[in-house]
C-alpha cells in the first residue's frame, strides 16, 4: 500500500473502529458491549452516565434496554459516527468532552455509569481522579461497570499476551490510532474509588475483563 493510500485509510479511523476492534478482539467484543448493557441498565428509564462512547456501539444497547444516556466522548470524530449510528434519538444527550469534566456533573445523578474500553486510554492518575468522580456520580445503590484490556492473573496467560501484544499493537495504532496499556487490577481500582465489587467477568485468557461495582447507601 503506497504511503498515500495509508494516510487516506487511516483518516477513515472512526468508520472503521468497530471493524477494527472486533478483529483486535477475535469477535469478543461483541459480547463484552453486550454484558455491559445487561449489567447496566435493570430497568427502564435509568439515568446512565457512558464515559469515552466512542462510536455509540454500547450506546445503542443502552437505548435498546430504555435507559437514558449522557453520553460523553472527547474525540469529535467519534461522536459524529455515534450520532449517525443512533440517528434523531432524543433518549441520549451527547457531549463533546473529556472525562477530566465530569466532576461538573450532577452528584449522585446517575444509576450507573459505563467505561467501556476507555480506563486503559488513560494515565494512572488519570483513571484514579475518573473513577473516584465517576462513584460520586452514581445514585446510593447505582453500580459503575468498567469493561477493559487486562492483565490475566496466571503465568502462561501473560506470556501469550505478551507475545500476541507486539503484532496487536501495530495493528491497533493502524486501526485505532492508538495503543492501550492492560490494567492490572481494575477491581482494586474500583474498591480505591469507594466502590463494593459486586461481579468479574473474564474473556480471552482474562485478557478482556468486565467488573461491576456498586456505591452502598
Ligand atoms: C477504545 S474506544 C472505546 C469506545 C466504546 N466505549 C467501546 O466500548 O467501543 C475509547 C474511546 O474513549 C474516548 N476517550 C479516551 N479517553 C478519554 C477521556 N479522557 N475523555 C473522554 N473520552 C475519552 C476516546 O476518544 C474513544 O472514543
Amino acid at each position: 500500500m503506497s504511503s498515500l493510500a495509508l494516510m487516506r485509510w487511516l483518516e477513515g479511523t472512526p468508520a472503521r473502529y468497530d471493524t477494527g476492534m472486533r478483529a483486535l478482539t477475535f469477535g469478543r467484543v461483541g459480547r463484552l458491549h453486550a454484558a455491559v448493557a445487561r449489567a447496566a441498565v435493570r430497568a427502564a428509564g435509568e439515568r446512565v452516565l457512558e464515559i469515552g462512547c466512542g462510536t455509540g456501539a454500547v450506546t445503542a444497547l443502552l437505548r435498546e434496554r430504555g435507559a437514558h444516556v449522557t453520553a460523553i466522548d472527547q474525540a469529535p470524530e467519534m461522536l459524529e459516527v455515534a450520532r449517525a449510528r443512533l440517528g434523531d434519538d432524543d433518549g441520549v444527550e451527547w457531549r463533546e468532552q473529556t472525562a477530566a469534566e465530569i466532576d461538573a456533573l450532577p452528584e449522585g445523578g446517575y444509576d450507573a455509569v459505563v467505561l467501556s474500553l476507555c480506563l486503559s486510554d488513560m494515565s494512572p492518575g488519570g483513571r484514579e481522579f475518573v473513577l473516584r468522580e465517576s462513584a460520586r456520580r452514581l445514585a446510593p445503590g447505582g453500580r459503575l461497570l468498567a469493561a477493559d484490556e487486562t492483565r490475566p492473573r496466571g503465568r502462561l496467560a501473560r506470556l501469550v499476551q505478551r507475545l500476541w501484544r507486539i503484532p496487536q499493537s501495530m495493528l491497533a495504532w493502524l486501526i485505532v490510532g492508538a495503543v492501550s496499556t492492560p490494567l492490572d487490577d481494575l477491581p482494586g481500582a474500583l474498591r480505591a474509588a469507594g466502590l463494593q465489587v459486586r461481579s468479574e467477568q473474564r474473556w480471552l485468557l482474562g485478557t478482556l475483563s468486565l467488573v461491576v461495582g456498586e456505591r452502598t447507601p
